[in-house]
C-alpha cells in the first residue's frame, strides 16, 4: 500500500519534532527528592478557590480545573496541585497558553527532570529533559504487532527515582481520538482482599527498561544511558497521602523476584488484567487544543488510544521524578505512621464504617445486564 509522505515544511511545530542525538548520558544514582505536596495546605484554598469551575470528572479519578493559567500559579497553588495529583491521580486543565519551556520550568520546581535513554527529544538542549510523543500519521497502525497487553504503564519505572508529578499537552490533536486513559493504583490495591494485599505488599518486582532498547535498537536509534533495571516494592506508599499503590505495570515490569517464576507469571497477568479491566476506576479524557493534563505517576497507570490514524498527533512530556519507591514496610518505619488503604479512606470520609464490614455471603451471579 502506498502511504503519504510527512512534509516537515508544512508542519507547524517542526523544531519540537523529535531528534536523536548521539550523546551518552551517565547511569542514574538515587536523588533525594522532597515532594511539594507536604507543604500544601489540605484545603487547597489557593489552587481551587483560584478556579471558576472544579469538576470531579469521576468519584475515584480525575479532576478538572477551568479558570486557572498554570503560567501564573503561585508556590502554594503548585504545591496544592501536587497535593491535589496526588489525591485524584490525574488534573485536567483546558485552554493553557503554556509552551514546553513553560511546561519545564514547572515540572523542575516538582523535581528533577527525567531525562530518557532512548526517545525523542526536541533539538533544543534546553529541552533534553521533555519526552516526545509523535505520529506523523502517515502510516496505519501496525495491528498485527500492537501489544495491547503491555498498553497500561506508569512512566519509567525502571528507574531508582521513578516520575512523579507528570504533565503533558498534545500540540498537534487529531479532531477526535487519540485519547487517554488513567486509572487509579490505590483504587486496584485496595480492590483485593485484605490477605492478598498483605502478601503483595511482602514482594519486590523487576522493573526494566529492555523493551525500550530494544525498540531502539530495531528502529536504529543511538540509546543514549545504558539498559536500567530496578527492584521496587510490588506496594508503594504515596509520601504525600501515604496511600499505598499497586506498583507493578505491564509495560515495565518482568517479575516478582523470590518467587518461582510461574507464579510470578500468574500474579503479574491477573495485575495487569485488574488495571485494564477496573473501569470504575479509570478516567478517560478528550484532548482538546491547549489542553494539559497532569497526573501523578506514583499513584495512577496511564494508556494512550491509537485510533486516530491518519491525522498526526504531536505530545510534549516533562517529567519531574520524585522519591525512590517506598514499600510500606519502609515508610511506617521512616515515618513512623501507619499506611493507609484507599477504600477504608474513602469510606470514612462518607461516615461509613468499614472496619465492622461483616463478611459477606457470595452474591448472586452479577454481570452484564
Ligand atoms: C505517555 O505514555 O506518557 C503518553 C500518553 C499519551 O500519548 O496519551
Amino acid at each position: 500500500m502506498a502511504h503519504k509522505v510527512f512534509n516537515v515544511q508544512e508542519y507547524p511545530h517542526p523544531e519540537l519534532l523529535p531528534t536523536y542525538p548521539k550523546v551518552d548520558y551517565d547511569p542514574h544514582v538515587e536523588l533525594k527528592v522532597q515532594d511539594k505536596g507536604l507543604l500544601a495546605d489540605p484545603q487547597m484554598k489557593s489552587l481551587l478557590g483560584a478556579a471558576t469551575k472544579v469538576d470531579r470528572l469521576t468519584p475515584d479519578i480525575g479532576t478538572e480545573i477551568q479558570g486557572v493559567d498554570i503560567r501564573h500559579l503561585t508556590d502554594a497553588q503548585k504545591n496544592e496541585l501536587a497535593l491535589l495529583a496526588a489525591q485524584r491521580g490525574v488534573v485536567v486543565f483546558r485552554d493553557q497558553p503554556a509552551t514546553i519551556y513553560d511546561m519545564v520550568e514547572l515540572a523542575k520546581y516538582f523535581g528533577p527532570l527525567h531525562i530518557h535513554s532512548t526517545t525523542g527529544i526536541p533539538k533544543d538542549p534546553a529541552l533534553n529533559g521533555v519526552h516526545i510523543v509523535w505520529n506523523d500519521g502517515t502510516k496505519p497502525f501496525d495491528r498485527i504487532n500492537y501489544d495491547r497487553a503491555n498498553g497500561w504503564h506508569s512512566d519509567q519505572t525502571y528507574e531508582i527515582n521513578t516520575p512523579g508529578l507528570t504533565s503533558l499537552k498534545v500540540i498537534t490533536n487529531p479532531e477526535s481520538g487519540g485519547d487517554t486513559l488513567w486509572c487509579s493504583a490505590y483504587a486496584v490495591l485496595s480492590s483485593f482482599s485484605p490477605h492478598f494485599q498483605r502478601y503483595l505488599e511482602s514482594l519486590s518486582a523487576l522493573h526494566s527498561s529492555d523493551k525500550q532498547k530494544a525498540q531502539a535498537i530495531e528502529k536504529g536509534v543511538y540509546i543514549r544511558r545504558p539498559q536500567t533495571d530496578c527492584i521496587h516494592p510490588v506496594v508503594r506508599v504515596h509520601p504525600v497521602t501515604g496511600m499505598k499503590a499497586l506498583f507493578v505495570n505491564s509495560g515495565y515490569t518482568r517479575r516478582i523476584v523470590g518467587v518461582p517464576k510461574a507464579e510470578s507469571d500468574a500474579i503479574l497477568n491477573f495485575l495487569f488484567a485488574q488495571i485494564a479491566q477496573c473501569n470504575e476506576y479509570q478516567v478517560r479524557v478528550r484532548w482538546g487544543d491547549n489542553t494539559i493534563c497532569f497526573w501523578d505517576n506514583r499513584c495512577v497507570f496511564h494508556s494512550a488510544t491509537f485510533d486516530y490514524f491518519p491525522t498526526k498527533r504531536h505530545g510534549l512530556r516533562a517529567t519531574p521524578v520524585g522519591e525512590r519507591p517506598m514499600s510500606v514496610e519502609e515508610y511506617e518505619k521512616t515515618t513512623g505512621k501507619a499506611s493507609l488503604d484507599w477504600y477504608k479512606e474513602k469510606m470514612r470520609a462518607l461516615g461509613e464504617d468499614v472496619d465492622d464490614e461483616e463478611p459477606k455471603a457470595v452474591s448472586k451471579i452479577a454481570g452484564a445486564d
